[in-house]
């Protein structure tokens, strides 16, 4: 099979074992091609691709952005805090605004849990979730899987722990989808505090104790903590949080295991990782960033149908 079951990437929720497979086999071969000296393919060659930005982004717009022009397409970037919706155009009519310009394909990133959903259900083009509110980040997730496998060689059995704001963040669910459906052993870690109500029903482990979390696993991937999207305060400041669930060298070093640290981006330098980490031979954080092209050009090239 060279298609993917879904017509759109929403969230990981939506795809199949084999779906995630043909997006690693396809990121494979483009991330081959990225690494040679001309890096661009004619795949997608006439089609247009918008990138809709409602919330702020580096990675993820840029990533988006550079594996659409590796792939030939036509590009063009939206930021709403520069655009008529702050006159107070709709989401649905800025978006049927720009398809009228034939668009094909469109990527969002929006603050609002379940907008790219909606949006599925009322144009006609192809849309791509590239984070969606505290729902679902799926390209990330993706990533971080691939990235796991590039350096392990199968994702199958490992014991991964997401530690920080999981509450939050869609970084975080996708990835327990992701893990779960690749067979790995998921545990999350932090403040009570920063769980979902539905932790539970995540079929994952929970630590409280950052050592036992650490001691456990092979693959820590550590999360920001999302001030902007918390109304009252979880815990006490950010120099307890850092004091209680920050990770640095000496912790690592104290470690009978040797682990991989991953993150997302942004990191907060000094809050839940420091330097010496973030930047040693730990850390996968700027493979991450650079598998994230591969695959964003697999997802893109699949759900064109140009394959
Ligand atoms: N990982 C991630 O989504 O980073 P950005 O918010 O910079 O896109």
């Amino acid at each position: 099979m060279n298609k993917l079951s879904v017509n759109h990437l929403l969230g990981i929720k939506y795809l199949n074992r084999n779906d995630i497979q043909l997006i690693f086999n396809t990121a494979d071969n483009f991330k081959k091609i990225i690494n040679q000296p001309i890096k661009k393919v004619p795949s997608l060659r006439d089609i247009t691709i918008a990138n809709l930005f409602f919330e702020n982004s580096t990675r993820t717009k840029l990533s988006f952005e550079i594996a659409e022009k590796r792939l030939s397409a036509d590009v063009i970037n939206f930021s709403s805090g520069a655009s008529s919706v702050k006159k107070g155009e709709t989401l649905l009519d800025t978006v049927n605004n720009i398809l009228a310009m034939k668009v094909d394909m469109v990527v969002m990133r929006h603050p609002n849990p379940g907008a790219s959903v909606f949006l599925s259900q009322n144009i006609n083009a192809n849309i791509v979730n590239a984070g969606d509110g505290t729902h679902e980040h799926p390209t990330q997730a993706l990533l971080d899987s691939y990235s796991i496998k590039e350096k392990y060689g199968n994702v199958e059995s490992k014991k991964v722990v997401i530690i920080g704001d999981i509450l939050h963040s869609r970084v975080a669910l996708s990835n327990i989808y992701c893990l779960k459906m690749l067979g790995a052993q998921v545990a999350v870690c932090g403040p009570l505090t920063l769980m979902p109500k539905y932790l539970n029903d995540l079929g994952i482990k929970y630590f409280s104790n950052i050592n036992e979390a650490l001691n456990w696993c092979e693959i820590a991937n550590i999360l920001r903590i999302q001030l902007e999207r918390q109304d009252v305060n979880l815990f006490p400041s950010l120099r307890e949080y850092s004091n209680v669930y920050g990770i640095d060298l000496d912790l690592l070093n104290s470690l009978s295991n040797e682990i991989t640290i991953m993150h997302p981006g942004p990191i907060n330098r000094g809050v839940e990782l420091s330097s010496d980490v973030a930047d040693s031979d730990h850390s996968l954080i700027l493979d991450q960033v650079e598998n994230g092209v591969a695959i964003r050009m697999a997802v893109l090239y699949l759900l064109s149908n140009k394959n």
